[in-house]
């Protein structure tokens, strides 16, 4: 057992993460400044798991609050908080850098103050911009195409720094395809502000009747069917790797890790689309239109080193990610709200 810090914990992902780690016996602190969530996610993961999180409300960005929340007497921690809009990075580039580089900083100097030097770190296949070849290595080059993405390559490249700057620190960078679906029991979810910016939110926004139809951007793309293919993750298996990336941590000395989290296999937006109508029995209209820009053909994950060293894989597969978002959404057409 081991206390954990999770900042961004209330949201989409760490949620999530929070019930599995809960459920191995870890014992939770969130910081979070719910800029992107809600307290209630929280309360519902102490309702599933029947165990308490102590919740410090504050911003990465102040080190009083970072302070307070590693004052909790915390073994690692797992780093979530961050902005992750790509196009709104491409408007408020200053903000990302301040929010996700800043924010890294000042957490990093506080854990150093506080003797804690175990972290994993929310990193992101966008950091391989438009791949050369999929599916996608570690060893890819790191090219990423908007300012969202730079910082998180920024932040691996300071945690890399760090970590050889002095013994003791154990860190994982864990760069994540792409997170879908929900907990199977429709409690807790991913719940977007306004108009949804990914494909999965969107096309259950549709099939419950929120959003008259969907926009496929591009069906000229180089793939079996003409749209996107991406590497689409189940939130619950990409929570399992969570913990078995703290696990492997907690258990080594020194140590450095970057792994992809995936599947490693593709599927196009109109795969999801029937996918999704089979899973909630709804119609999914939608309408081919032009490329989104910035947007790449295919990602698709070789989650080959993650199996290696964490010993872990998915386990759930397409339809599993329609079945339990589907449910959310049913569930909680407002999300959280
Ligand atoms: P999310 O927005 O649901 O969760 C982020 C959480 O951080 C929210 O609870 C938000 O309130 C909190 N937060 C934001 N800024 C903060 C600040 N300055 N101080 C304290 N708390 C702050 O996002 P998510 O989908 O759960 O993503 C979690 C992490 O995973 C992010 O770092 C994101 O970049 C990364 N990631 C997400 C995806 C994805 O598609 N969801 C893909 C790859 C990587
Ligand atoms: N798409 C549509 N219509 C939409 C939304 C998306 O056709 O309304 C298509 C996209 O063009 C793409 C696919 O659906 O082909 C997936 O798009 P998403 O926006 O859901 O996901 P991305 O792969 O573009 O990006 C997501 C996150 C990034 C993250 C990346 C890799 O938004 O932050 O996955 O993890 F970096």
């Amino acid at each position: 057992m081991a206390r954990l810090l999770l900042t961004g914990g209330a949201g989409f992902i760490g949620s999530h993460t929070a019930v599995v780690l809960q459920q191995a016996g870890h014992q939770l602190v969130v910081l979070d400044s719910f800029s992107n969530s809600s307290p209630e996610a929280l309360r519902r993961v102490e309702a599933l798991t029947g165990q308490s999180i102590d919740v410090v409300t504050g911003d990465l960005r102040d080190p009083n609050a970072v302070e307070r929340a590693l004052a909790h007497g915390v073994d690692a921690v797992v780093h979530f908080a961050g902005l992750k809009a790509v196009g709104e990075s491409v408007e408020k580039p200053l903000l990302y850098w301040d929010v996700n580089l800043t924010g890294s900083r000042v957490l990093l100097e506080a854990m150093a103050a506080a003797g804690c030097r175990t972290l994993v770190f929310s990193s992101s296949a966008t950091v391989y911009g438009i791949p050369d070849h999929v599916p996608i290595p570690e060893a890819a080059p790191v090219q990423p195409n908007n300012p969202y993405g730079r910082t998180k390559a920024a932040v691996e490249q300071m945690l890399a720094d760090v970590a050889a700057s002095e013994p003791g620190w154990r860190v994982a960078s864990l760069r994540y395809f792409n997170p879908v679906g929900a907990h199977p029991s429709g409690q807790i979810g991913e719940d977007p502000l306004g108009i949804p910016n990914n494909l999965f939110p969107f096309v259950s926004q549709v099939a419950v009747g929120q959003r008259p139809h969907l926009k496929v951007f591009g069906s000229d793309w180089p793939t079996p069917d003409g749209t996107g293919v991406r590497d689409y993750i189940h939130v619950m298996d990409l929570a399992e790797g969570h913990r078995a990336a703290l696990e492997v941590l907690l258990d080594s000395a020194d140590q450095q890790l970057t792994l992809n989290l995936g599947s490693g296999q593709g599927h196009s937006v109109l795969k999801v689309v029937q996918a999704f109508e089979k899973a909630s029995g709804r119609p999914v209209p939608y309408e081919l239109v032009a490329r989104r820009p910035g947007d790449a053909a295919s990602t698709v994950a070789d989650p080959a080193l993650a199996k290696e060293l964490l010993g872990w894989s998915t386990r759930r597969g397409l339809e599993e990610c329609c079945r339990d978002g589907w449910a959310w959404q049913q569930a909680n057409p407002s999300g959280y709200r």
